[in-house]
Formats: structure tokens, sequence, C-alpha cells
């Protein structure tokens, strides 16, 4: 037990009070805690569960946050049960909205309306990678969600952004949170359109010269990434400006990173790979690759 207390207590240090995992069990780097997961959204503490977990473990997780004066709130989230038995409040006041801070930057958290809370911290080198290569350009920001991506690219001073994801929900919070950033909305489009069928309308406001693809692995009905990834990266020669980044992203742990390197040597070989985004050191995992993959490319053709 003491040494996933030293960790905890190291990253919650580290983090203060922008939002970071404070123990990511999947990892496989703790043995007996592969099915906890634990995020920090200041001042709640989100503890997630993948599968049971014997009692003591969880009593003792909970007792360690319920001595520390930093948590007002904690909350337990049992992944993979119905809606209605899915979290518990275990003590404290957890908002149905959170404001909560990264890289300076804020975003609203939905602790229990969203299984994810509305902000995936495995992509934050993502973001302040985006916000740095952002400045004076027109973004295309493609699975959206709550527009994240975004929100880095107009800090970084980007030109224009154009967020499309197919659920309006993703994109109303994502209003907020450029909101809540005082982003000029002149600058930014927001499309609720599937983006398979939808090109003509993504390509309007273009050419661009940044574009991001962080889409879902396996999604039915709407993207599964075996097949439709490559749909996708089809796409870019009409999207992108001559010299665009592309940073494409995939989550799928069953893939390292030859999955997406792979398709788009074959279906846009005028992009090439620049590199790999390190992996975050709050994610620590045994195995290489396995967590988020985000691959910055470039096109010279
Ligand atoms: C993994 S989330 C994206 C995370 C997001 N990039 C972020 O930074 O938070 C996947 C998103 O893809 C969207 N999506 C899946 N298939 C889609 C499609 N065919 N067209 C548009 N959006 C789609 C979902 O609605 C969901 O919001």
């Amino acid at each position: 037990m003491t040494d996933i207390f030293h960790w905890i207590n190291e990253q919650l240090t580290i983090a203060g009070d922008e939002c970071r995992r404070l123990f990511h069990g999947r990892g496989g780097c703790f043995p007996g805690y592969e099915a906890v997961v634990v995020d920090w959204f200041s001042p709640v503490v989100i503890i997630r569960l993948y599968a049971n977990v014997p009692d003591a473990l969880l009593d003792g997780i909970k007792a360690y946050f319920e001595r520390d004066p930093r948590v007002s709130g904690l909350l337990v989230q049992h992944r993979g049960r119905g809606r209605d038995t899915d979290h518990e409040i275990v003590f404290g006041d957890v908002a149905d909205v959170l404001i909560s801070c990264e890289s300076s930057l804020k975003y609203e958290i939905r602790p229990i309306q969203f299984q994810n809370s509305g902000l995936f911290l495995d992509m934050r080198n993502g973001r302040d990678w985006v916000c740095e290569h952002a400045g004076g350009k027109n973004v295309l920001n493609l699975f959206s969600f709550t527009c994240a991506f975004s929100i880095a690219a107009m800090a970084g001073g980007a030109r224009q952004v154009v967020n499309v994801d197919m659920s309006k929900r993703g994109l109303s919070i994502g209003r907020a949170n450029h909101q809540l950033n005082h982003h000029d909305l002149s600058c930014v489009k927001f499309m609720p359109y599937d983006m398979l069928k939808s090109w003509g309308r993504i390509k309007r406001p273009g050419p661009y010269e940044l574009i991001i693809i962080d889409p879902p692995s396996f999604q039915p009905g709407s993207f599964i990434a075996e097949n439709d990834y490559r749909k996708v990266l089809r796409r870019l020669p009409e999207l992108a400006s001559l010299n665009a980044q592309v940073l494409a992203c995939h989550n799928d742990p069953a893939h390292n990173q030859s999955f997406v390197r792979d398709l788009m040597a074959q279906e846009c070989p005028e992009f090439n790979f620049v590199e790999l985004l390190p992996s975050q050191e709050d994610f620590p995992d045994i195995e290489t690759e396995r967590g988020v993959k985000a691959m910055v490319f470039e096109r010279h053709d």
C-alpha cells in the first residue's frame, strides 16, 4: 500500500491546482492495482474502477484521501456498471460541473455525467504541442469532442479553429470551454456532422495548416479505426495546405505507432513522419506504446 501513496502524494504535489492523473494502475506498474485509476480535478478526486477490487484496497485509498486537506470531495466511479449504480460520492461536495485547469487553460469537467469527465488527461502533451505550433494557423480539429485541442490552439494564437464532431453535446461544452478562456468566437467554427459523410463542408473553411485527428478506436456505427482511419487520412491532401502539419492520434492498446504510420505511408506518402510525442510521466506503463500514441507528420510534396 505504502508505495502507491508515495506515488500519489508526489503526483498531487506536482499537480497543485492543475488537473492530472494521480495514479494509473492500468499501466501495470503497480501489481494488484491494475483495475484502479485516480484522477485529480482540484479540489475533487475521482477513483475509477475498471473491475471489482477487494474492499480493503478501496477503503485504504478512500481513507488516504479523507486525510489529505488538499482534497475536498471524493467520487468513486465503477466503470462498466449501469448508469444508476456507476458512481458513489464518498465525501464532500462533487459539483455536476467543475472548472479545471491544465497548462493554465480552463476546461469544464463533468465528473458524474461523463465517464471520462470531458477531458482526456492522457492528451496533455498533445495539447501543449498544439499550443506551441498553432500560432497564426488555420486549424482543423477532427473528432473534437469538447474542443480541448482547439482551446490549446486558440491559446497558442491560431487564426481560426474548426471543430468537427457528431456529438452536439460535446460541441456545446466546447463552446463553453472557448468562452471560459475568453476566445474570440468569431474565429471558432463548430460542425456537428458525421465527418465521413461531410468532407465537402469540412473542406470549405480550408485549406488548413494544422490538422488534428483524434478518433475513437471503436465506436460502432460511427468510427472503427481498423476500417475508417484510412478514410480520414485519404482526405488530407485536399484539406491541408502545403507544408501543413498533422497531429494524428490513436489510443487502441492493441496497436503501436506503426498502425497509423503505415496507413499514412499508404494513403498519403506526401506526409512525412516527424515524431512520436513523448508519453506522460503520470501514465506509467510496463508496455511501451500501449497508451495514447500522438504522431506528428508534415506535408512535403
Ligand atoms: C475519443 S473522442 C475524441 C476526443 C477529443 N479529440 C478530445 O480531444 O477530447 C471521440 C469523438 O469522436 C466522435 N466521433 C466518432 N465518430 C465520428 C464521426 N463519424 N463523425 C464525427 N465525429 C465522430 C465522437 O462523437 C467523440 O466525441
